[in-house]
């Protein structure tokens, strides 16, 4: 429990008042809000249900990529034997692979506790329900507690989705469950070959499981663009994971041995586990949102472009303000709503400027638009994948993958697309490119260290510009 959590003193304290801003939810949106809050003075309340840090800290972002990372040190065990060093991989012990994820999400989740309790931040710990544009009221272990703002910032984030007639449980899960797997499953079908999908299928490939990936679009990680797709598929395959992309979710059924899944073309799998992976949800029933006036779209809070709500003094952000799920964009929207509060008048966020990682094996990086969309916005665009086969830290790595730029024609970049071993780490230049929509030329004048993956963006930007370097035909 977090060192500030209020005791009855305080609370008698917090009744009476009216703070600056009450927050509902302590996910990234939320506590990115009142941390930036209570730097420009103003007076912060914080209301947590469950583990300050949300999902991206307890059951998203952090737990996941430290599997990812624990699969990598699996992969390089037993791959040594490439790089001429003898290794093998000897089994994987789930419960020291958690214990090193825990100790990971403990350490950072202690630092954000003192984090907000050196700043004040009055952190009230209980399911809370919007009661009116100024007051949250709060269901506590001892009681019910009104919370008062001048304003209320609305941050209580996602869920794991299920299909109808899918029930979680048992050898059914969502990346919740499959955060906390005891063993590693021989054979695993993942259903989604979104984000969650794909990653999730490349740590149960790497611990040794079967996996099948399941996906009703014609492509996995159908968001990105069309190139990363075919990359990845391929990548994939050569990983000897199953893509069955196309394929629609009929039904599925458990024993204690097996879950068995159909397939809408009626065709079954078995496996030992189902990983269900159909997207996320808003958390936006049951919490007085529409009762206050809020508007919901698809469960979605309705903003402008400053997140604020149509009532007055109420604000939202995170997963429950429809557009790209990351916890980045819910830190950014909760600095914005800070700023907006204090008078600041913030730029607001441009959402196609936000990057985007996938921290599958091939890892996929993204930015801007895809060709597709940026032949919509723009009509006309010039696009060049430059082959991570010319890259020399590329090739030391023993990964494969393109860099791919999407230009307006005579213009700016627009897109940067890329997917590789450790691409993730490129995306920060990727962005100032096309957030500050640098020509090819510009990038291409600029020096890139040699030998550095992030080289392959400088070549390729070079080769847009008509003077390619490592970069064949
Ligand atoms: P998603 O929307 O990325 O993918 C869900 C996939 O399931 C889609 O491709 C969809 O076509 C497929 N699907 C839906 N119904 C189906 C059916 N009946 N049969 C077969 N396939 C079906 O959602 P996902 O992967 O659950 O992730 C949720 C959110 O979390 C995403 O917005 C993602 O951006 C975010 N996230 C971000 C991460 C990152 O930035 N690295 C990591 C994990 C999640």
């Amino acid at each position: 429990m977090p060192e500030n959590h209020l005791d009855s003193t305080q609370r008698d304290a917090t009744e009476g008042t009216t703070h600056d801003v009450v927050i509902l939810g302590g996910g990234s949106g939320g506590y990115a809000c009142a941390l930036r809050a209570a730097d420009l003075g103003l007076s912060v309340a914080l209301v947590e249900q469950g583990e300050l840090g949300g999902t991206c800290l307890h059951r998203g972002c952090i737990p996941t990529k430290a599997l990812l990372h624990a699969a990598e040190v699996a992969d390089n065990a037993r791959d040594g034997e490439r790089f001429g060093v003898r290794s093998s991989l000897e089994s994987i012990d789930m419960a020291g692979v958690h214990a090193y994820k825990d100790g990971v999400v403990g350490r950072l989740y202690k630092g954000l506790q003192g984090l907000v309790a050196a700043k004040g931040i009055t952190y009230v710990t209980g399911r809370g329900r919007l009661a009116g544009a100024h007051t949250i009221e709060v269901t506590t272990t001892d009681g019910t507690q009104v919370v008062r703002g001048r304003h209320v910032v609305l941050a209580t984030g996602s869920y794991a989705r299920t299909l109808p007639g899918l029930e979680i449980g048992g050898r059914i899960m969502t990346s919740d469950q499959a955060l906390r797997l005891e063993s590693v499953p021989d054979r695993v079908v993942v259903l989604g070959g979104g984000v969650i999908g794909v990653e999730f299928a490349s740590v149960l490939r790497s611990f040794g499981a079967e996996v099948t990936v399941v996906e009703a679009l014609p492509r996995l990680v159908a968001a990105e663009d069309e190139a990363m797709s075919k990359h990845l598929e391929r990548a994939f395959r050569k990983r000897k994971i199953t893509v069955r992309t196309g394929a629609r979710f009929a039904s599925a059924s458990q024993t204690d041995d097996a879950v068995t899944v159909t397939l809408e073309d009626g065709s079954t799998l078995e496996a030992d586990l189902l990983l269900v992976a159909v997207g996320r949800g808003p958390v936006t029933d049951d919490l007085g949102y529409e009762e206050a006036g809020i508007t919901l779209e698809r469960g979605h809070v309705v903003v402008d472009e400053l997140c604020r709500t149509a009532v007055d003094g109420v604000h939202a952000v995170g997963d429950i303000v429809a557009g790209l799920q990351l916890a980045h964009r819910g830190f950014a929207q909760g600095i914005l709503v800070a700023e907006d509060i204090a008078g600041l008048s913030p730029t607001p966020i441009v959402e196609s400027g936000i990057p985007r990682v996938t921290y599958c094996d091939p890892e996929i990086a993204s930015v801007g638009l895809t060709e597709a969309q940026a032949r919509e916005v723009h009509g006309d665009v010039e696009t060049i994948e430059y082959n991570l086969g010319g890259n020399g830290k590329s090739q030391i790595l023993q990964t494969q993958g393109v860099v791919k730029l999407v230009r307006a024609t005579g213009g700016p970049v627009v897109g940067v697309h890329m997917i590789g071993a450790r691409m993730g780490e490129q995306v920060g230049e990727a962005q100032l490119i096309v957030g500050w929509e640098a020509w090819p030329e510009d990038v291409a004048a600029l020096i890139h260290a040699h030998p550095t993956q992030n080289e392959a963006l400088g070549e390729a930007h070079m080769a847009l510009a008509g003077k390619p370097l490592h970069a064949h035909g």
